[in-house]
């Protein structure tokens, strides 16, 4: 009996070797570090389609590489939308060029400034609230109002805890931009009857 279970547990410390051995061994499908691994989902996640101001070329914009996730840029002119534009018939919505600003029947949203700056950014943000934040909607972890369109929350807030977390600690790697966002903007009141 001694020597069975003397034998068993040497063959599972022998698996265990193998198993570290291929795993030491396999090359990595996806980059491994929470840095890296955040840069990657972000990148495929298309936030900087939104998050990123552009530089204009002439294959049309390209996010502007000195500015990356710095959110609509402060004191660019917010584009006149004609009045009634936006009803169910007509357009669901409208942005500028470089899809930082964002017009529905919701107002007037700005994507939010996703770099590590203290005063206008993530800086002050914990790892839950970024994962509260998009898991609930809610601004700043769940304790403020509703994310406004086209804030794409539903989705991405179904990702997991270390995938949220791994782009938490990229967005906090990069270098801080002070960019202070403007509040959004409430829709145009209805006409008085
Ligand atoms: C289609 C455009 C769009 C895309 C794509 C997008 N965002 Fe946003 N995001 C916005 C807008 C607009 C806001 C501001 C919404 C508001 O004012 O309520 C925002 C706000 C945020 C906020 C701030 C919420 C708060 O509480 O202050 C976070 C965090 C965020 N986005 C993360 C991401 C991440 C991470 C991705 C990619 C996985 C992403 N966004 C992709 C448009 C977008």
């Amino acid at each position: 009996m001694k020597q069975i279970s003397g034998v068993s547990s040497f063959s599972v410390i022998c698996a265990l070797a193998l198993a570290l051995l291929a795993a030491s061994c396999a090359k990595p499908e996806t980059p491994q570090s929470p840095v890296e691994r955040g840069k990657y989902l972000v990148m495929v996640g298309g936030c900087t389609d939104c998050h990123s101001p552009k530089v204009f070329t002439a294959m049309g914009p390209v996010p502007d590489s000195t500015r990356l996730f710095s959110g609509f840029p402060a004191g660019s002119p917010i584009p006149e939308i004609p009045k009634g534009a936006i009803n169910p018939t007509g357009w669901g919505g409208m942005t500028t060029n470089d899809m930082t600003l964002w017009a529905g029947p919701w107002g007037i949203s700005f994507a939010y400034n996703l770099t590590p700056d203290m005063a206008t950014g993530l800086g002050g943000w914990t790892e839950d609230m970024f994962i509260q934040t998009l898991r609930t909607g809610k601004f700043m972890g769940g304790m403020s109002r509703n994310i406004l369109p086209p804030m794409p929350w539903q989705t991405i807030g179904q990702m997991s805890d270390d995938d949220l977390k791994a782009m938490f600690a990229y967005f906090k790697s990069l270098p801080p931009i002070h960019n202070p966002i403007p509040p959004a903007i409430p829709p145009e009141a209805p006409p008085a009857k």
